[in-house]
Protein backbone atom coordinates (compact mmCIF):
# COMPACT_ATOMS: atom_id res chain seq x y z
CA UNK A 1 0.00 0.00 0.00
CA UNK A 2 1.51 3.32 -1.05
CA UNK A 3 1.73 5.83 1.68
CA UNK A 4 -0.15 9.24 0.52
CA UNK A 5 3.68 10.98 0.29
CA UNK A 6 4.08 8.59 -2.43
CA UNK A 7 1.97 10.22 -4.90
CA UNK A 8 4.14 11.95 -7.35
CA UNK A 9 3.38 16.04 -6.89
CA UNK A 10 4.14 16.18 -10.49
CA UNK A 11 1.36 13.64 -11.22
CA UNK A 12 -0.82 15.12 -8.98
CA UNK A 13 -0.44 18.28 -10.30
CA UNK A 14 -2.28 17.26 -14.02
CA UNK A 15 -5.37 16.52 -12.24
CA UNK A 16 -8.21 18.22 -11.85
CA UNK A 17 -10.25 17.37 -8.21
CA UNK A 18 -13.84 16.47 -8.02
CA UNK A 19 -16.58 15.53 -5.56
CA UNK A 20 -19.82 14.02 -6.59
CA UNK A 21 -23.43 13.42 -5.93
CA UNK A 22 -26.93 13.32 -7.56
CA UNK A 23 -30.02 14.71 -7.07
CA UNK A 24 -32.37 12.04 -5.65
CA UNK A 25 -29.64 10.63 -3.26
CA UNK A 26 -29.21 14.07 -1.76
CA UNK A 27 -32.16 16.80 -2.23
CA UNK A 28 -35.04 15.42 -0.50
CA UNK A 29 -38.05 17.29 -0.76
CA UNK A 30 -39.52 15.15 -3.07
CA UNK A 31 -43.15 17.17 -2.68
CA UNK A 32 -41.39 20.46 -3.24
CA UNK A 33 -42.17 23.11 -5.63
CA UNK A 34 -43.90 21.11 -8.05
CA UNK A 35 -41.27 18.28 -8.33
CA UNK A 36 -42.96 14.85 -10.79
CA UNK A 37 -42.82 11.55 -10.15
CA UNK A 38 -39.39 9.58 -11.10
CA UNK A 39 -38.96 5.92 -11.29
CA UNK A 40 -37.38 5.89 -8.18
CA UNK A 41 -40.35 7.42 -6.42
CA UNK A 42 -42.06 4.68 -7.52
CA UNK A 43 -39.19 2.11 -6.14
CA UNK A 44 -38.71 3.42 -2.90
CA UNK A 45 -42.61 3.31 -2.19
CA UNK A 46 -42.80 -0.42 -2.68
CA UNK A 47 -42.44 -1.59 0.69
CA UNK A 48 -39.68 -4.19 0.38
CA UNK A 49 -37.70 -3.17 -2.12
CA UNK A 50 -35.24 -0.49 -0.52
CA UNK A 51 -32.96 -2.63 2.25
CA UNK A 52 -33.81 0.02 5.52
CA UNK A 53 -37.31 1.35 3.68
CA UNK A 54 -35.36 4.97 3.62
CA UNK A 55 -37.40 6.76 1.39
CA UNK A 56 -34.38 9.44 -0.02
CA UNK A 57 -36.78 12.33 1.66
CA UNK A 58 -35.31 14.25 3.42
CA UNK A 59 -32.01 11.95 3.56
CA UNK A 60 -29.26 14.92 3.36
CA UNK A 61 -31.81 17.65 2.70
CA UNK A 62 -29.63 19.15 0.25
CA UNK A 63 -32.42 21.19 -1.42
CA UNK A 64 -32.12 23.53 1.74
CA UNK A 65 -28.53 23.08 2.40
CA UNK A 66 -27.26 23.77 -1.00
CA UNK A 67 -25.67 26.32 0.53
CA UNK A 68 -23.50 24.63 3.59
CA UNK A 69 -22.83 21.76 0.83
CA UNK A 70 -20.73 24.56 -1.61
CA UNK A 71 -18.90 25.55 1.81
CA UNK A 72 -17.89 21.94 2.23
CA UNK A 73 -16.47 22.00 -1.59
CA UNK A 74 -14.84 25.07 -1.03
CA UNK A 75 -13.03 23.74 1.79
CA UNK A 76 -11.56 20.79 0.24
CA UNK A 77 -10.35 22.94 -2.11
CA UNK A 78 -12.13 21.06 -5.78
CA UNK A 79 -11.64 22.38 -8.95
CA UNK A 80 -15.38 21.22 -9.65
CA UNK A 81 -18.68 19.49 -8.56
CA UNK A 82 -20.21 16.65 -9.96
CA UNK A 83 -23.91 16.94 -8.95
CA UNK A 84 -27.01 16.14 -11.10
CA UNK A 85 -30.28 17.99 -12.25
CA UNK A 86 -34.02 15.98 -11.74
CA UNK A 87 -35.61 15.98 -14.79
CA UNK A 88 -38.61 16.00 -12.87
CA UNK A 89 -38.15 19.38 -11.32
CA UNK A 90 -37.82 20.36 -14.74
CA UNK A 91 -40.16 18.58 -16.44
CA UNK A 92 -42.77 17.20 -13.85
CA UNK A 93 -44.55 14.88 -16.19
CA UNK A 94 -41.52 14.00 -18.67
CA UNK A 95 -44.17 14.23 -21.81
CA UNK A 96 -43.82 15.75 -25.26
CA UNK A 97 -44.53 19.44 -25.22
CA UNK A 98 -44.55 19.19 -20.97
CA UNK A 99 -44.54 22.14 -19.57
CA UNK A 100 -41.10 23.41 -17.36
CA UNK A 101 -41.34 24.07 -13.97
CA UNK A 102 -39.75 27.41 -13.39
CA UNK A 103 -39.44 26.76 -9.64
CA UNK A 104 -37.77 23.17 -10.68
CA UNK A 105 -34.65 25.15 -12.08
CA UNK A 106 -34.73 28.00 -9.95
CA UNK A 107 -33.36 25.48 -7.35
CA UNK A 108 -30.58 24.87 -9.83
CA UNK A 109 -29.99 27.94 -10.93
CA UNK A 110 -28.97 28.76 -7.06
CA UNK A 111 -26.83 25.26 -6.91
CA UNK A 112 -25.00 27.34 -9.85
CA UNK A 113 -24.76 30.75 -8.35
CA UNK A 114 -23.91 29.33 -4.96
CA UNK A 115 -20.91 27.08 -6.34
CA UNK A 116 -19.60 29.93 -8.42
CA UNK A 117 -19.80 32.49 -5.80
CA UNK A 118 -17.77 30.03 -3.78
CA UNK A 119 -15.19 29.54 -6.54
CA UNK A 120 -16.24 25.80 -7.53
CA UNK A 121 -16.95 24.99 -11.22
CA UNK A 122 -20.19 23.51 -11.65
CA UNK A 123 -20.55 20.19 -13.89
CA UNK A 124 -24.27 18.90 -13.48
CA UNK A 125 -25.03 15.29 -14.88
CA UNK A 126 -28.38 15.56 -17.00
CA UNK A 127 -29.66 12.08 -16.34
CA UNK A 128 -28.70 10.44 -13.26
CA UNK A 129 -31.71 7.58 -13.21
CA UNK A 130 -34.19 9.55 -12.04
CA UNK A 131 -36.67 9.05 -15.26
CA UNK A 132 -40.11 10.30 -15.47
CA UNK A 133 -42.51 7.59 -14.36
CA UNK A 134 -45.03 8.70 -17.58
CA UNK A 135 -42.34 8.04 -19.80
CA UNK A 136 -41.51 4.73 -17.80
CA UNK A 137 -45.19 3.60 -18.70
CA UNK A 138 -44.66 4.04 -22.18
CA UNK A 139 -41.84 1.86 -21.79
CA UNK A 140 -39.22 4.00 -20.77
CA UNK A 141 -35.55 3.41 -22.25
CA UNK A 142 -36.89 0.77 -24.33
CA UNK A 143 -38.93 3.13 -26.24
CA UNK A 144 -37.37 5.59 -28.82
CA UNK A 145 -39.40 8.70 -27.99
CA UNK A 146 -38.05 8.61 -24.59
CA UNK A 147 -34.70 10.17 -26.64
CA UNK A 148 -37.25 13.00 -27.93
CA UNK A 149 -38.00 13.58 -24.28
CA UNK A 150 -34.80 13.90 -22.95
CA UNK A 151 -33.73 15.83 -25.94
CA UNK A 152 -36.19 18.77 -24.67
CA UNK A 153 -35.47 18.73 -20.93
CA UNK A 154 -31.65 18.81 -22.44
CA UNK A 155 -32.91 21.67 -24.53
CA UNK A 156 -34.83 23.45 -21.26
CA UNK A 157 -31.75 22.89 -18.58
CA UNK A 158 -29.16 24.55 -21.08
CA UNK A 159 -31.23 27.26 -21.82
CA UNK A 160 -31.58 28.30 -18.39
CA UNK A 161 -27.62 27.34 -16.67
CA UNK A 162 -25.85 27.37 -20.37
CA UNK A 163 -25.00 30.88 -19.64
CA UNK A 164 -22.99 29.40 -16.25
CA UNK A 165 -21.86 26.27 -16.29
CA UNK A 166 -19.84 25.33 -19.23
CA UNK A 167 -18.98 21.35 -17.74
CA UNK A 168 -21.36 18.92 -18.31
CA UNK A 169 -22.14 15.19 -17.81
CA UNK A 170 -24.93 13.63 -20.10
CA UNK A 171 -26.09 10.10 -18.70
CA UNK A 172 -24.60 8.28 -15.81
CA UNK A 173 -23.95 4.94 -15.86
CA UNK A 174 -26.50 3.51 -18.57
CA UNK A 175 -24.94 0.12 -17.99
CA UNK A 176 -26.46 0.50 -14.41
CA UNK A 177 -29.36 0.98 -15.82
CA UNK A 178 -29.81 -1.42 -18.60
CA UNK A 179 -28.30 -4.51 -16.16
CA UNK A 180 -29.84 -3.56 -12.96
CA UNK A 181 -32.76 -1.20 -14.08
CA UNK A 182 -34.01 -3.52 -16.87
CA UNK A 183 -31.84 -6.50 -16.87
CA UNK A 184 -32.09 -8.07 -13.25
CA UNK A 185 -34.32 -5.68 -10.95
CA UNK A 186 -32.40 -4.70 -8.51
CA UNK A 187 -32.49 -1.17 -9.73
CA UNK A 188 -35.63 1.02 -10.51
CA UNK A 189 -37.34 0.34 -12.89
CA UNK A 190 -36.66 -2.88 -11.15
CA UNK A 191 -37.34 -5.06 -14.65
CA UNK A 192 -36.14 -8.24 -15.20
CA UNK A 193 -36.28 -8.23 -19.21
CA UNK A 194 -32.76 -9.99 -18.99
CA UNK A 195 -30.76 -9.68 -22.81
CA UNK A 196 -34.28 -8.27 -23.62
CA UNK A 197 -33.23 -5.11 -21.91
CA UNK A 198 -30.65 -4.46 -24.58
CA UNK A 199 -32.46 -1.75 -26.73
CA UNK A 200 -32.08 0.34 -23.57
CA UNK A 201 -28.39 0.73 -24.53
CA UNK A 202 -29.08 2.18 -27.37
CA UNK A 203 -31.52 5.09 -26.27
CA UNK A 204 -29.58 5.86 -23.49
CA UNK A 205 -26.11 6.64 -25.85
CA UNK A 206 -29.01 8.09 -28.53
CA UNK A 207 -30.22 10.23 -26.18
CA UNK A 208 -26.73 11.47 -24.63
CA UNK A 209 -25.82 12.17 -28.15
CA UNK A 210 -28.94 14.62 -28.84
CA UNK A 211 -27.67 16.37 -25.43
CA UNK A 212 -23.95 16.84 -26.47
CA UNK A 213 -25.17 18.64 -29.50
CA UNK A 214 -27.48 20.92 -27.62
CA UNK A 215 -25.02 21.44 -24.81
CA UNK A 216 -22.60 22.71 -27.43
CA UNK A 217 -25.13 24.39 -28.59
CA UNK A 218 -25.71 26.79 -25.22
CA UNK A 219 -21.75 27.05 -25.09
CA UNK A 220 -20.75 23.85 -23.97
CA UNK A 221 -16.90 23.68 -23.30
CA UNK A 222 -16.64 20.16 -21.74
CA UNK A 223 -19.54 17.60 -22.28
CA UNK A 224 -18.95 13.55 -21.79
CA UNK A 225 -20.69 10.48 -20.59
CA UNK A 226 -20.30 9.24 -17.34
CA UNK A 227 -19.93 5.16 -17.93
CA UNK A 228 -19.33 2.77 -14.99
CA UNK A 229 -17.00 -0.22 -16.08
CA UNK A 230 -15.27 -2.71 -14.66
CA UNK A 231 -12.40 -4.89 -15.44
CA UNK A 232 -13.90 -8.52 -15.85
CA UNK A 233 -11.68 -11.26 -14.49
CA UNK A 234 -12.47 -14.85 -15.97
CA UNK A 235 -12.83 -17.00 -12.91
CA UNK A 236 -10.42 -19.84 -13.80
CA UNK A 237 -8.52 -20.54 -17.07
CA UNK A 238 -11.08 -23.12 -17.99
CA UNK A 239 -12.15 -22.01 -21.90
CA UNK A 240 -15.38 -21.94 -20.60
CA UNK A 241 -14.86 -19.35 -18.00
CA UNK A 242 -12.72 -17.12 -20.38
CA UNK A 243 -15.70 -16.84 -22.80
CA UNK A 244 -18.44 -16.38 -20.35
CA UNK A 245 -15.98 -13.54 -19.02
CA UNK A 246 -15.62 -11.67 -22.74
CA UNK A 247 -19.64 -12.35 -22.63
CA UNK A 248 -19.79 -10.14 -19.45
CA UNK A 249 -17.19 -7.55 -20.82
CA UNK A 250 -19.69 -6.97 -24.05
CA UNK A 251 -22.56 -6.33 -21.46
CA UNK A 252 -21.16 -4.15 -19.24
CA UNK A 253 -18.15 -2.48 -21.00
CA UNK A 254 -18.14 -2.97 -25.19
CA UNK A 255 -21.81 -2.55 -25.78
CA UNK A 256 -21.34 1.08 -24.40
CA UNK A 257 -17.70 2.17 -24.82
CA UNK A 258 -17.54 0.37 -28.57
CA UNK A 259 -20.43 2.40 -30.17
CA UNK A 260 -19.10 5.76 -28.63
CA UNK A 261 -15.66 5.57 -29.41
CA UNK A 262 -15.29 3.21 -32.17
CA UNK A 263 -18.95 4.03 -34.50
CA UNK A 264 -20.47 0.57 -34.09
CA UNK A 265 -21.85 -2.23 -31.81
CA UNK A 266 -19.39 -5.47 -30.80
CA UNK A 267 -20.83 -8.61 -31.69
CA UNK A 268 -24.01 -9.48 -29.61
CA UNK A 269 -25.29 -12.78 -31.76
CA UNK A 270 -24.05 -15.10 -29.40
CA UNK A 271 -25.97 -12.93 -26.97
CA UNK A 272 -29.05 -13.73 -29.17
CA UNK A 273 -29.71 -10.00 -28.92
CA UNK A 274 -30.23 -7.02 -31.58
CA UNK A 275 -30.65 -3.63 -31.08
CA UNK A 276 -32.64 -0.85 -32.14
CA UNK A 277 -30.82 1.13 -34.55
CA UNK A 278 -31.56 3.68 -37.51
CA UNK A 279 -28.96 4.74 -40.25
CA UNK A 280 -27.33 7.89 -38.73
CA UNK A 281 -27.30 6.78 -35.05
CA UNK A 282 -24.06 5.33 -34.89
CA UNK A 283 -22.16 8.45 -36.46
CA UNK A 284 -24.28 10.04 -33.98
CA UNK A 285 -23.54 8.39 -30.57
CA UNK A 286 -19.66 8.53 -31.89
CA UNK A 287 -19.71 12.36 -31.95
CA UNK A 288 -16.26 12.69 -30.34
CA UNK A 289 -16.93 14.18 -26.99
CA UNK A 290 -14.13 16.25 -24.92
CA UNK A 291 -13.60 13.91 -22.01
CA UNK A 292 -14.62 9.99 -21.52
CA UNK A 293 -16.21 9.97 -17.83
CA UNK A 294 -15.35 6.75 -16.13
CA UNK A 295 -17.01 5.71 -12.71
CA UNK A 296 -14.78 2.74 -11.65
CA UNK A 297 -15.26 0.96 -8.10
CA UNK A 298 -14.28 -2.75 -8.23
CA UNK A 299 -13.35 -5.46 -10.65
CA UNK A 300 -16.35 -8.51 -11.35
CA UNK A 301 -15.27 -12.04 -11.58
CA UNK A 302 -16.95 -14.01 -13.55
CA UNK A 303 -17.75 -17.69 -14.23
CA UNK A 304 -19.87 -20.31 -16.54
CA UNK A 305 -23.14 -20.75 -15.57
CA UNK A 306 -23.95 -24.19 -14.43
CA UNK A 307 -27.33 -23.76 -14.86
CA UNK A 308 -29.86 -20.25 -15.26
CA UNK A 309 -31.05 -18.24 -17.93
CA UNK A 310 -27.61 -16.50 -18.62
CA UNK A 311 -24.58 -17.51 -19.81
CA UNK A 312 -22.28 -16.08 -17.22
CA UNK A 313 -22.34 -16.00 -13.22
CA UNK A 314 -21.18 -13.37 -10.95
CA UNK A 315 -19.20 -14.88 -7.94
CA UNK A 316 -16.59 -13.43 -5.83
CA UNK A 317 -13.14 -12.42 -6.01
CA UNK A 318 -10.71 -14.52 -4.43
CA UNK A 319 -8.18 -13.26 -1.85
CA UNK A 320 -9.38 -9.59 -1.96
CA UNK A 321 -10.56 -7.37 0.72
CA UNK A 322 -14.12 -6.09 0.81
CA UNK A 323 -15.78 -2.09 1.19
CA UNK A 324 -19.52 -2.53 3.51
CA UNK A 325 -21.18 -3.67 0.44
CA UNK A 326 -19.39 -7.51 0.85
CA UNK A 327 -17.73 -10.07 -1.21
CA UNK A 328 -19.19 -8.19 -4.38
CA UNK A 329 -17.49 -5.30 -3.78
CA UNK A 330 -13.97 -6.20 -3.73
CA UNK A 331 -11.15 -3.92 -3.66
CA UNK A 332 -8.77 -4.22 -6.20
CA UNK A 333 -7.18 -0.63 -7.22
CA UNK A 334 -4.52 -2.72 -9.17
CA UNK A 335 -7.66 -3.08 -11.61
CA UNK A 336 -8.42 0.43 -12.16
CA UNK A 337 -5.40 0.79 -13.39
CA UNK A 338 -5.18 -2.54 -15.85
CA UNK A 339 -8.49 -1.20 -16.89
CA UNK A 340 -7.65 2.16 -17.89
CA UNK A 341 -4.43 0.87 -19.98
CA UNK A 342 -6.61 -1.55 -21.57
CA UNK A 343 -9.08 1.26 -22.34
CA UNK A 344 -6.23 2.96 -24.30
CA UNK A 345 -4.37 -0.41 -25.96
CA UNK A 346 -8.45 -0.85 -27.44
CA UNK A 347 -9.12 2.71 -28.29
CA UNK A 348 -6.09 4.58 -29.01
CA UNK A 349 -6.90 7.94 -30.23
CA UNK A 350 -10.30 7.77 -30.56
CA UNK A 351 -10.39 8.03 -26.45
CA UNK A 352 -10.46 11.42 -25.17
CA UNK A 353 -8.87 12.57 -21.99
CA UNK A 354 -10.59 10.47 -19.09
CA UNK A 355 -12.14 11.95 -16.26
CA UNK A 356 -12.67 9.11 -13.69
CA UNK A 357 -16.18 10.65 -12.60
CA UNK A 358 -16.52 8.65 -9.52
CA UNK A 359 -14.71 6.30 -7.07
CA UNK A 360 -15.26 5.96 -3.41
CA UNK A 361 -16.04 3.09 -1.15
CA UNK A 362 -18.54 2.18 1.90
CA UNK A 363 -17.81 1.29 5.22
CA UNK A 364 -20.36 0.71 8.41
CA UNK A 365 -20.36 3.79 9.76
CA UNK A 366 -22.54 5.06 12.77
CA UNK A 367 -25.49 7.36 11.53
CA UNK A 368 -25.33 9.68 14.41
CA UNK A 369 -22.01 10.89 15.58
CA UNK A 370 -20.25 13.45 18.20
CA UNK A 371 -17.15 14.35 15.60
CA UNK A 372 -15.17 13.56 12.92
CA UNK A 373 -15.26 9.58 12.71
CA UNK A 374 -11.91 8.21 11.55
CA UNK A 375 -12.48 6.64 8.34
CA UNK A 376 -8.82 5.18 7.66
CA UNK A 377 -10.53 2.28 5.42
CA UNK A 378 -11.48 4.97 3.42
CA UNK A 379 -8.76 6.92 2.72
CA UNK A 380 -6.71 3.68 1.72
CA UNK A 381 -9.43 3.02 -0.46
CA UNK A 382 -8.94 6.14 -2.19
CA UNK A 383 -5.01 6.49 -1.84
CA UNK A 384 -5.03 3.25 -3.41
CA UNK A 385 -6.76 4.04 -6.37
CA UNK A 386 -5.17 7.77 -7.05
CA UNK A 387 -1.82 5.62 -6.98
CA UNK A 388 -3.57 3.13 -9.54
CA UNK A 389 -4.55 6.24 -11.65
CA UNK A 390 -1.24 7.97 -11.49
CA UNK A 391 0.27 4.46 -12.60
CA UNK A 392 -2.00 4.23 -15.11
CA UNK A 393 -0.70 8.39 -16.83
CA UNK A 394 2.20 7.14 -16.29
CA UNK A 395 1.99 3.87 -18.27
CA UNK A 396 0.78 7.13 -21.27
CA UNK A 397 -2.96 6.56 -20.36
CA UNK A 398 -4.46 10.82 -20.58
CA UNK A 399 -6.54 11.21 -17.51
CA UNK A 400 -7.70 14.67 -16.64
CA UNK A 401 -9.49 14.40 -13.62
CA UNK A 402 -10.14 12.91 -10.31
CA UNK A 403 -13.74 12.38 -8.64
CA UNK A 404 -14.34 11.38 -5.26
CA UNK A 405 -17.83 9.27 -4.83
CA UNK A 406 -19.45 11.11 -2.70
CA UNK A 407 -19.30 14.38 -1.06
CA UNK A 408 -22.47 13.50 1.36
CA UNK A 409 -23.27 10.58 2.84
CA UNK A 410 -26.70 9.64 0.87
CA UNK A 411 -29.19 7.87 -0.28
CA UNK A 412 -27.86 4.84 -1.55
CA UNK A 413 -30.70 3.11 -3.82
CA UNK A 414 -31.80 0.36 -3.14
CA UNK A 415 -29.62 -0.05 0.01
CA UNK A 416 -30.70 3.02 1.17
CA UNK A 417 -28.73 4.57 4.08
CA UNK A 418 -26.70 1.14 4.93
CA UNK A 419 -24.29 1.93 2.39
CA UNK A 420 -22.19 5.23 3.69
CA UNK A 421 -19.67 6.80 1.46
CA UNK A 422 -19.31 10.22 2.09
CA UNK A 423 -16.10 12.25 2.91
CA UNK A 424 -18.60 13.85 4.93
CA UNK A 425 -21.04 11.97 7.30
CA UNK A 426 -24.55 13.27 7.33
CA UNK A 427 -27.00 12.45 10.44
CA UNK A 428 -30.17 11.62 8.03
CA UNK A 429 -32.54 13.05 11.32
CA UNK A 430 -31.09 16.49 11.74
CA UNK A 431 -29.04 16.92 8.14
CA UNK A 432 -26.05 17.75 10.09
CA UNK A 433 -23.05 17.46 7.99
CA UNK A 434 -19.44 16.07 10.16
CA UNK A 435 -16.80 16.00 7.84
CA UNK A 436 -14.56 12.41 8.17
CA UNK A 437 -11.05 12.37 8.49
CA UNK A 438 -11.07 11.42 4.55
CA UNK A 439 -12.23 14.41 3.95
CA UNK A 440 -8.77 16.06 5.58
CA UNK A 441 -6.76 13.94 3.40
CA UNK A 442 -8.39 14.54 0.39
CA UNK A 443 -8.52 18.37 1.07
CA UNK A 444 -4.33 17.67 1.75
CA UNK A 445 -3.85 15.65 -1.55
CA UNK A 446 -5.61 18.80 -3.44
CA UNK A 447 -3.36 21.18 -1.58
CA UNK A 448 -0.55 19.60 -2.47
CA UNK A 449 -1.06 19.09 -5.87
CA UNK A 450 -0.95 22.66 -5.79
CA UNK A 451 2.12 23.10 -4.05
C1 LIG B 1 -22.72 4.39 -8.63
C2 LIG B 1 -23.80 5.44 -8.79
C3 LIG B 1 -23.88 6.40 -7.64
C4 LIG B 1 -23.61 5.74 -6.31
C5 LIG B 1 -22.37 4.90 -6.36
C6 LIG B 1 -22.02 4.21 -5.08
O1 LIG B 1 -23.08 3.24 -9.31
O2 LIG B 1 -23.59 6.20 -9.96
O3 LIG B 1 -25.12 7.02 -7.71
O4 LIG B 1 -24.70 5.06 -5.89
O5 LIG B 1 -22.49 3.92 -7.35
Amino acid sequence: MPETSSLDPALLRTLRWSAATSAFQIEGARRLDGRGRSVWDDFVDTPGLVADGGTADPGPDSYHRSGEDAALLAGLGVDRYRFSISWVRVIPDGAAGGAVNAAGLAHYDRVVDELLAAGVVPEPTLYHWDLPTGLEAEGGWLRRATTERFAEYAEAVAKALGDRVRHWYTVNEPASTTLQGYGNGELAPGRTLLFDALPTVHHQLLAHAHAVRILREHGAEQVGIAANHTLVLPASEAEEDVIAAGMYDIVHNRVFADPLLLGRYPDLEGLGAELPVLDGDLELISTPCDVYGVNYYNPTTIRAAAEGPLPFELVPTPGAAHTGFGEMWPIRPDTLRDFLIDAKERYGDALPPIVIAENGASFPEPGHVDGPIDDEKRIGYLRDHLAAVLEAKRAGVRIDGYTVWSLLDNFEWADGYTQRFGLVHVDMETGERTPKASYGWYRDVIARSRA
